[in-house]
């Protein structure tokens, strides 16, 4: 096969995506063996058979068919990438670290895996430069609630319904407003040097649905995606500008043990905001560690859950719209936040401008505010001019 031909197979290929699974056994001491494998395949129901495609070439499958020909089959989750790729290395000892058990057979099932699958050969096919490794199912169980890894043109990832996405009319319609906003995010995302994102309220979820720029606090890549619970201090600008029953439902969010000056706090931060047309965050420490834990949850890392998070966000009260600045003290601005209105006088989404890692004035943060309000109005009267282009 020349060069030529074998790029093409793999370009082509790569653009079918693939599960991953990692395939066991315990070799004559009882250590665990292991290999990455993404041709994984369900085969027959009746009788009950899997298959994969070991390489002919592969040590690991070597050492896997000298263990004999029971093996179990793990189908790793979407935050075991990393044990994919201690697995998927051509050595030897390869599970330092990697916690596991026994499964019914008797093979390691790696802790946290989607589900396992035991097996035993049923027959071994002669395939090219691969075997198709044939197997009888003997066990199998669902190990845990997660999403599964994928592999798709050689990188990482997890699944996404783009049946959700596409069926939430009301967030398609929002999507396309935020779409004409674009070039005003992106004259003051130019002007700050920094992030401009816009995040509308979904079902009961601020959802961050467009990012321009890049900020120096970020904790990911993208925060395209990211969804936090609405609750106090989180969301206050469309709770401020939503109605009374929006604000309630905004207020349902705080601690149970809360007594009613918590409310009564919240009712006049809604007030202010509403007034002066923006919000803020300031500190960059904790709004930090829950971005990186509602990051994990939405890709579903285990060790987050949503009770969890909406505990993080709680906690995040002190630093939000604070009563009043020192005019001789510096602040970190994390965050400062102000509503696009539809025609109709709803807010379909907030402009969010990101601070700097630096301290700034109070100077400094009220250009910034004055900007973002100026922004998030241009964008207000950019949406209804779309809406309606026919009118002066
Ligand atoms: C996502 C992923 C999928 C893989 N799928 C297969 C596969 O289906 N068949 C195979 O022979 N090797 C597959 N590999 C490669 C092996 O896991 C392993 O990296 C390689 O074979 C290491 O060399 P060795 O098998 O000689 O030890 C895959 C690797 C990765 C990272």
């Amino acid at each position: 096969v020349t060069s030529d031909v074998a790029g093409r197979y793999r370009q082509v290929l790569g653009q079918y995506p693939t599960g991953v699974v990692v395939v066991t056994a315990l070799d004559d001491k009882g250590g665990p063996l292991g290999m990455t494998v993404g041709s994984f395949t369900s085969v027959s129901l009746d009788p009950p058979l899997v298959a994969f495609l070991p390489d002919k070439g592969s040590s690991s499958w070597a050492a896997l068919e000298k263990s004999g020909d029971r093996f179990c089959i793990n189908v790793l989750g979407n935050s075991q990438e990393d044990i994919c790729r201690k697995i998927a290395v051509r050595k030897r000892d390869k599970f330092v670290d990697i916690p596991w058990h026994v499964s019914p057979q008797g093979q390691p099932v790696i802790d946290g895996c989607v589900a396992y699958i035991d097996c035993v050969i049923d027959q071994v096919v002669d395939a090219g430069d691969h075997y198709i490794v044939v197997c009888a199912v003997t066990e199998l169980d669902v190990e845990s609630v997660t999403d599964p890894l994928l592999f798709f043109r050689g990188g990482y990832g997890s699944f996404t319904p783009l049946s959700l996405a596409s069926a939430d009319m009301n967030l398609v319609d929002q999507l396309r407003q935020v779409d004409i906003a674009r070039p005003v995010m992106e004259t003051l995302a130019v002007r700050f040097d920094t992030e401009v994102t816009a995040v509308c309220l979904v079902h009961g979820e601020l959802c961050l649905v467009a990012a321009v720029g890049l900020s120096e606090t970020a904790v990911a890549p993208s925060r395209v995606g990211q969804r936090m619970p609405f609750l106090p201090p989180v969301g206050s600008v469309f709770a401020a500008y939503g109605g009374q029953e929006l604000l309630n439902t905004w207020l349902l969010g705080l601690d149970p043990a809360a007594g009613p000056e918590q409310r009564a706090y919240y009712e006049e931060v809604a007030e202010t905001i509403s007034s002066r047309g923006y919000s803020v965050a300031l500190g960059h420490e904790n709004s930090g560690s829950v971005e990186r834990a509602m990051t994990r949850l939405n890709v579903g890392d285990p060790g987050v859950t949503p009770e969890g998070l909406r505990a993080a966000v709680r906690s995040l009260a002190e630093g939000y719209n604070p009563t009043e600045l020192n005019i001789d003290s510096r602040y970190e601005l994390h965050l400062a936040s102000a509503p696009v209105f539809d025609s109709a006088g709803r807010v379909v989404f907030t402009l969010n401008l990101w601070g700097p890692e630096r301290l700034l004035t109070v100077g400094e943060i009220t250009a910034r505010t004055n900007a973002l309000t100026d922004a998030a109005e241009e964008a207000t009267h950019a949406l209804r001019y779309a809406e309606s282009p026919f009118v002066e």
